[in-house]
């Protein structure tokens, strides 16, 4: 019974996730245009071109209007001419397409452009004569689109879809910094091991974190589980790369988002539904999430600045190791922080903001300092602490008690973020972030957050999601 519900569901989402006719020939003849445009750029400089991912196995997705050409540098091309060349032949393709373009950044500067309303990278990579002697990331790519086609079979690609699908549904897919899930190439890879999505689905109900191991090249050496951690310490699940046993294909899965996959799988086989597949239009509440907000008895405060122009992949980790390190600023000043989160439109604004325990503290601290037994600190904490207020002993210990230079947690942030751009990269402020917050930053308390959940309903998200998450 609720096998041929589980069948009827999976047909019912491959009709919707499965492209039309019509869209597959506008793709091919895009396809096409930019491959030919692309030799003819390319003939006199005598490089190849391999256009990458899923659509030239066909495990896209609808309107998905995005695709990646990558352009063959012979291996021993310095890696200046390398990017200075892959702009100019970029350029010279969108031109002769009649398309508009952008410079980007990753590993090296590329050309995104737009074609006819498709968005098409146009990456300069190396032509490297295995995957194991790669120069840079993206030169491996050509080794995956090899080993798919001789092992991504028809029967496997609704199978992938359904899978990209689920993890779409579940806000899993990606493996960018901001998603920390499952990319294209690692739910085509589950596919091929696991033959069809239903069997994926019925295993994945049991993984654990750490303990599953998915080898389809059968490499040697990967049979010990402690190995397993030191190797790739701290990833959940791992499938080792068919073209690269050193590169875990699942590296960028957080264990968080490894534990909400299994459980949204056995929620789907007890009570199998197509919500799993697609999220439910959302609407922010902002007054309910107000209520929420003031009702948790806790304090707020957060700034915004201006983004970067960086590219997301950079952007993300640089906002959430910031946002790590002001918290332990807080707390070395005894705010104790609860929860925190960050968040950017990726185009022009970040947000930073932190939940707190405790915000106010007394003017007078209370420090417990050395035993009187050890003459080498007692006299350290004499010296340090004889001006700054009384000195006595409780049982063994010295005690200092001094006045704090913050009680309230607000000139406090505003302490840690006036100043040059040097000394907030010394405090640990990444990089870029450090540049934008010394021109200008925002301090955000409860209103201000609820005012920007208003005007950016992204930020309402996932400031609902701050409230309402939960796994179990
Ligand atoms: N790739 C990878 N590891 C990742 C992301 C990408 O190895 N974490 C490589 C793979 O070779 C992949 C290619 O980059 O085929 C293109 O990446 P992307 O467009 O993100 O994935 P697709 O497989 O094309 O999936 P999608 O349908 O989402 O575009
Ligand atoms: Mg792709």
């Amino acid at each position: 019974m609720d096998n041929d519900r589980i069948d009827k569901i999976l047909q019912d989402v491959l009709k919707e996730v499965t492209p039309s006719e019509q869209e597959k020939q506008e793709t091919s003849a895009i396809l096409d245009k930019v491959k030919s445009a692309t030799d003819e750029i390319l003939k006199p400089f005598g490089f190849s071109h391999l256009v990458a991912g899923s659509f030239i196995r066909d495990t896209w997705m609808p309107d998905k209007k995005e695709f990646d050409v990558f352009i063959m540098f012979p291996k021993n091309r310095s890696r200046e001419k390398l990017e200075k060349e892959g702009l100019e032949i970029g350029k010279n393709i969108v031109k002769k397409l009649r398309g508009k373009h952008r410079i980007a950044f990753a590993e090296h500067p590329y050309v995104r452009a737009n074609v006819n309303g498709y968005e098409i990278d146009i990456v300069p990579c190396y032509k490297v004569d295995s995957a194991l002697r790669i120069k840079s990331a993206v030169d491996r790519t050509p080794f995956h689109n090899e080993w798919l086609s001789k092992h991504l079979f028809p029967k496997f690609i609704p199978e992938v879809r359904l899978l990209k699908q689920l993890c779409k549904g579940q806000g899993l897919y990606g493996s960018d910094t901001k998603t920390l899930g499952f990319s294209g190439y690692l739910c085509e890879l589950l596919t091929i091991n696991y033959r069809n999505f239903r069997m994926l689905v019925e295993a994945a109900a049991k993984w654990e974190p750490g303990k599953v191991l998915i080898n389809l090249e059968g490499f040697s050496g990967f049979g010990d589980i402690d190995y397993l951690h030191k190797k790739f310490p701290k990833q959940p699940l791992i499938v080792i790369d068919p073209v690269d046993p050193g590169r875990n294909v699942a590296a960028a899965l957080s264990p968080e988002n490894f534990m909400r996959f299994i459980f949204a799988c056995r929620e789907f086989l007890r009570k199998p539904t197509r919500d799993f597949f697609f999220r439910k239009p959302f609407q922010v509440d902002v007054e309910k999430l107000e209520r929420e907000m003031l009702s948790r008895k806790t304090k707020f405060i957060g700034f915004s600045f201006k983004a970067p122009g960086i590219i997301p992949d950079i952007l993300w980790p640089q906002l959430r190791r910031t946002g790590k390190r002001i918290r332990d600023m807080f707390e070395d000043n005894d705010f104790r922080v609860m929860n925190r989160d960050v968040w950017t439109n990726d185009l022009d604004k970040c947000i930073i903001f932190f939940e707190l325990e405790s915000w106010s503290l007394p003017r007078q601290r209370k420090l417990v300092g050395p035993s009187v037994f050890s003459k080498r600190h007692t006299g350290e904490f004499i010296e340090k602490y004889k001006d700054k207020g009384r000195i006595w002993i409780e049982n063994e210990f010295w005690v200092a008690e001094v006045k704090r230079t913050f009680q309230e947690v607000r000139p406090k942030l505003k302490e840690i973020l006036t100043t040059d751009e040097k000394t907030l990269k010394a405090k640990g402020i990444a990089s870029y972030l450090a540049r934008e917050i010394t021109k200008k930053f925002d301090i955000l308390q409860e209103r201000e957050l609820i005012s920007h959940a208003r005007r950016y309903p992204e930020f309402g998200k996932l400031l609902t999601d701050f409230f309402e998450k939960r796994v179990v």
